[in-house]
């Protein structure tokens, strides 16, 4: 048989006769899918089993099942909802999208499920280039793994070996990065650790704070009071450009080059968490979208790369035995991963103009006239790109989340961040179309009216 290079993770389909064979599979998923559908009762049966297997209520009483369709997702008793929240930012492309359905049968059919380090796949190479490719001058090493918290330890542990005996890392508050151990204590929620251990090294940077005389100074005051007070003893800053459960806040590019720029300065390592913002902000990275790449020396990624990779310069390349583990990922999730970078790059969704900044921009218009119509219903807005929130009312969590119950109850998925206030929030497909825009913010207006009326809060 005549040799073929392979290249991109795509390029399987490139076979005429493979992706004739993957569309013929899906078009019998799909046919199959839909003509079976649990009966009611059947359905709260399984919703009930389920979670007495997990030992705890799902977060909403339901099951995924069949196929659906863009931004709406079909339940296994057939009902179809609106998800704007893509099982919390996964689903770069909404729900059975045809290429990178067929992109993962191709990739199934390949030797095994999973990848190991030990023996690498031309899908963790392709996917590795990618990365790379886009991560400007100073990242040259990626290195996969399965969860965002999993690419957190990884880039910690590099960090703390290249930093010896430093062995604090400052965080800022209500950040958020995953939940091992070590992740928990840098997450910026008690509630998450309650009876765990703690090391005890975590040092807090206020977030940027808009209603402060100067937002910069004020945090690095902060920055600096700790340099004072552990002189040689900090390994790092982890940064959260746009801070995903602590509440959808952003800053501008200036406010994060300050900061980092004293953190180079003092000989400390600059870590960006792009677990949650990857690919959602008008590039492929947030540090890209904000001009930072020339100041980052790590960054972590997960969620809409189906799996999760550490990224890091070559200062940073730790020791051998210090970062392994059997799974780099699975072969599907490289694949698809690749595959989802290669589509944002290629039609259009990157760049200034690009389709992740025209959605931003139709969604903010959709929540302007919102506002015309519940101007105390829609409180404060945040967020960039494809991540959007609001503030409900004064942000009273229980008031948010009988807001996101009846957005459920009405046909949409959204889901909460952040605390004082707790806001709404939307982590959208990137290729939303208007039209399910327009039925999303029509179920939101609907639940807005629905909890005003029922606690006499003034729309
Ligand atoms: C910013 C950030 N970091 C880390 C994580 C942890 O990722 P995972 O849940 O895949 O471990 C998340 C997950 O929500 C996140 O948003």
């Amino acid at each position: 048989m005549a040799r073929r290079s392979r290249s991109a993770s795509g390029s399987l389909l490139d076979s005429p006769a493979i992706k004739k064979a993957a569309a013929a599979l899906l078009d019998a998923v799909a046919e199959e899918a839909h003509s079976r559908a649990l009966s009611p009762a059947a359905y709260e049966r399984a919703i009930k089993q389920l979670e007495r297997l997990r030992g705890r209520p799902l977060g909403w009483p339901m099951l995924q099942a069949g196929v659906g369709q863009g931004a709406s997702v079909r339940l296994a008793d057939g009902t179809q909802l609106l998800d704007f929240i893509g099982g919390i930012g996964v689903y770069a492309f909404g729900h059975s999208d045809r290429n990178l359905l067929e992109t993962a049968v191709a990739a199934a059919a390949v030797d095994t499920v999973f990848q190991g380090h030990l023996v690498p796949g031309v899908e963790n190479l392709e996917l590795s280039k990618l990365l790379i490719k886009h991560a400007g001058p100073q990242l040259k090493h990626a290195w996969l793994s399965v969860s965002g918290a999993m690419a957190n330890e990884n880039a910690l542990k590099m960090i703390l070996q290249k930093h010896q005996p430093a062995d604090r890392i400052l965080v800022f508050e209500n950040a958020f990065a995953g939940r091992t151990l070590a992740m928990a204590e840098l997450t910026d929620k008690p509630g998450f650790r309650e009876g765990l251990p703690l090391r005890g090294n975590v040092l807090h940077v206020p977030f940027y704070d808009p209603t402060q005389t100067d937002p910069i100074r004020h945090s690095l005051d902060a920055l600096e009071a700790h340099l004072g007070r552990f002189p040689g003893r900090i390994a790092a800053m982890m940064f959260e450009l746009v801070q995903g459960e602590g509440g959808f806040n952003t800053a501008p590019p200036e406010y994060f080059r300050a900061l980092m720029e004293r953190c180079r300065e003092a000989g400390l390592a600059v870590w960006v968490d792009e677990v949650q913002t990857f690919a959602r902000t008008g590039e492929l990275y947030a540090f890209r979208t904000l001009g930072l790449e020339d100041l980052v020396d790590v960054v972590t990624l997960g969620k809409i790369l189906q799996g999760s990779a550490v990224l890091f310069s070559r200062r940073y390349n730790p020791k051998p035995g210090l970062i392994s583990g059997t799974y780099a990922g699975s072969t599907v999730g490289m694949a698809v991963g690749a595959r989802i970078i290669e589509r944002l790059d290629q039609e259009g969704y990157l760049g200034p103009e690009g389709r992740v900044v025209v959605l931003a921009r139709r969604v903010e218009r959709r929540f302007e006239s919102l506002a015309k119509r519940m101007p105390q219903a829609i409180g404060p807005r945040s967020g960039i790109g494809a991540m959007q929130a609001f503030v409900p009312w004064n942000g009273n969590p229980e008031v948010v989340g009988a807001v996101l119950r009846k957005c459920f109850e009405e046909g949409l998925l959204v889901f909460g961040a952040g605390r004082s206030p707790m806001k709404v929030r939307m982590l959208l497909p990137v290729n939303t179309t208007d039209e399910e825009l327009e039925q999303g913010f029509a179920i939101l207006e609907k639940a807005l009216a629905a909890v005003g009326e029922e606690r006499g809060l003034p729309c």
